[in-house]
């Protein structure tokens, strides 16, 4: 049966690879609601192409730009905006599947409300399980919902893993492979230095700009290590972290005879949204197939955490539980703007990240009140502590 999709974020770098793969199997995927924040030009581009009953963008005057290209053009979209109207497209009973590809804390409310609506789910926005893991998957295991991975990591250790749950008893360990970014030899002197072009040049993914500066401090891989404790329901001990610099395996799962089943391919995204997008079924996804010769040579090495501190910020914040993951995602999201944005140094990303947890006390992730209230308020300290630092020369 042809499968019915809201791509939350259609606009971003995931959005991208997602319409690619869909566009190479009409028969398989059609698109009910695409979804980008201000990019309401490529949304029109979007919409045109692909025809979805309903587009959704920030707010009134982008929804009033994109509407009147759409009707120019004779194309009947709804255009639609704002969080509710997210939370909208993500239940509605148009759709079967979402694909949740927004960027940052803004993906959680609507990925929240496909999992109640009971959707399979296609996570690339790993702040929904960073911020609220266990309010997360008891509202995916309650409603019935499929939950997917897409992040090249999570979808490795997916198709590593039996599929039958109980059967996880056998596994002793996950480990998650990290390229190491751009900074990975750069000397540490250096670091301070780094430019915000510097950081969004990732020497084998092409990815959007916030989790492109995540891989170069490796918050990005402490998130995901957050991540996979949710999803394969392990604790942090079990999940290790390996730099591998070529990014051919993108996971691995070590298993108690000591087997270690691998995922390789080419970094390329398409790979992990067409396993999700088809499974259980193979699809073409344009990717060309890997050639090892090419690769000729696999390295690994141990994670630097003193190079990498945001490393271990996310490692503890797991291991402390409550909301303490939420507060460091919030931090973080804020620290890496201001950074985009010229205002602080690379390296006080990680420095406003750790004051903020320092700053604020833990508790229990009781509800989702409570999470929302530690994100705000991490921001408001990230935004203060900001304040107070001299912008960089
Ligand atoms: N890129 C990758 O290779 C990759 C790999 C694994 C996981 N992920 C995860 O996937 C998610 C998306 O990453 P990305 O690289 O595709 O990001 P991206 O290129 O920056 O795209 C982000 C998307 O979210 C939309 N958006 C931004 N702020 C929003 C808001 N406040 N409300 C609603 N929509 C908003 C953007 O719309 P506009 O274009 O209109 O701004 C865009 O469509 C992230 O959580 C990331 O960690 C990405």
């Amino acid at each position: 049966m042809q499968k019915r999709l809201t791509l939350l974020g259609s606009t971003g770098s995931i959005g991208d690879s997602t319409l690619d793969v869909v566009a190479r199997h009409p028969q398989r995927f059609s698109v009910y609601a695409l979804t980008a924040h201000r990019n309401g030009d490529k949304l029109v581009e979007q919409c045109l192409r692909f025809a979805p009953e309903v587009a959704v963008v920030g707010d009134a005057a982008t929804a009033a730009q994109v509407e009147k290209k759409l009707r120019e053009a004779g194309c009947r979209t709804i255009v639609t905006y704002g969080p509710q109207a997210l939370v909208d497209v993500s239940k509605s009973d148009g759709c079967d599947t979402v694909v949740a590809a927004i960027v940052g804390a803004a993906g959680l409310a609507p990925t929240l409300a496909a999992a109640r609506a009971g959707k399979r789910i296609l996570l690339a926005n790993k702040e929904a399980l960073v911020m609220s893991g266990d309010i997360f998957m008891d509202a995916v295991h309650d409603h019935g919902a499929v939950l997917l991975p897409v992040d090249s990591e999570h979808n490795a250790i997916f198709q590593c893993l039996p599929l039958d749950a109980a059967q996880h008893g056998g596994v002793s360990k996950i480990v998650l492979t990290a390229s190491g970014g751009p900074f990975r030899t750069r000397e540490p002197a250096t670091l301070v230095d780094v430019t915000p072009e510097e950081a969004c040049k990732h020497p084998n993914w092409s990815m959007g700009r916030k989790i492109s500066v995540d891989s170069a401090t490796m918050m990005n891989k402490g998130l995901e290590v957050i991540e996979a404790h949710y999803l394969f329901d392990l604790p942090g001990e079990r999940i290790e972290v390996l730099i591998h610099p070529q990014s051919t395996i993108h996971s691995m799962v070590s298993y108690a005879d000591g087997s270690v089943l691998a995922q390789l391919g080419n970094p390329d995204m398409r790979t992990p949204i067409a396993h999700a997008l088809a499974f259980p079924d193979r699809v073409d996804s344009g990717v060309a197939q890997l050639d090892l010769t090419q690769v000729a040579t696999l390295t690994f090495e141990k994670p630097d955490y003193q190079r990498f501190p945001c490393l271990a910020l996310a490692m503890k914040a797991l291991a402390e539980g409550g909301v303490a993951s939420a507060t460091l995602n919030a931090a973080n999201e804020v620290a890496v703007e201001a950074f985009l944005n010229r205002r602080i140094g690379f390296m006080a990303i990680a420095q406003t990240v750790d004051a903020v947890l320092n700053a604020l006390g833990n508790t229990s992730a009781s509800s989702l009140d409570v999470v929302l209230e530690a994100d705000a308020a991490a921001r408001r300290a990230a935004h203060t502590l900001i304040d107070s630092l001299p912008v960089p020369a």
